[in-house]
């Protein structure tokens, strides 16, 4: 599997438990908790193997200031949901519409991220078939490991 459908198949499964988690009710705490669990195992092991070794890999690539931009607001957007969207579900109890509201921002945030990196057309130009393919190799032992670090 290349890079970049590693991290469409991530982004797909992000979307999908953020989604369930967005529609769960204030009633769903032991649902809400395992969602929640299972996300941020995904979510952080995925941010890692993209900042340990996709976006350098496109910052090797390019000198382009636009794709470099690009890579800066994609890393500041994980410090976002590092610093606020992820904190914030853990200060608040599962059960209450706050937590609900939470829900939402996380929801937001893993349907507009994952798609602003997915500028893929661009990547394919400026990263090889072979190199692609064994980036992705990479990235995925690295992910595995690092699941196996979480769980
Ligand atoms: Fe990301
Ligand atoms: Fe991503």
């Amino acid at each position: 599997m290349d890079a970049i459908a590693l991290l469409r198949e991530d982004h797909k499964l992000l979307r999908k438990l953020s989604k369930e988690l967005a529609e769960s009710t204030e009633r769903a705490v032991e649902t809400r908790k395992k969602l929640l669990k299972r996300l941020e195992a995904e979510l952080t092991a995925h941010t890692t193997i993209e900042e340990e070794l996709f976006y350098p890999a496109i910052l090797d690539a390019t000198d382009d200031v636009e794709d470099r931009r690009m890579v800066a607001e994609g890393i500041e957007e994980h410090r976002a949901a590092d610093a606020k969207v992820i904190p914030d579900l853990h200060k608040t109890d599962p059960p209450t519409i706050e937590y609900t509201g939470h829900l939402k921002m996380l929801k937001d945030y893993l349907f507009h991220h994952p798609k602003e990196e997915e500028m893929f057309p661009k990547v394919r130009e400026l990263i090889g078939r072979k190199e692609l393919q064994e980036l992705g190799e990479k990235m995925l032992a690295r992910k595995k490991e690092l699941m196996g670090e979480i769980a």
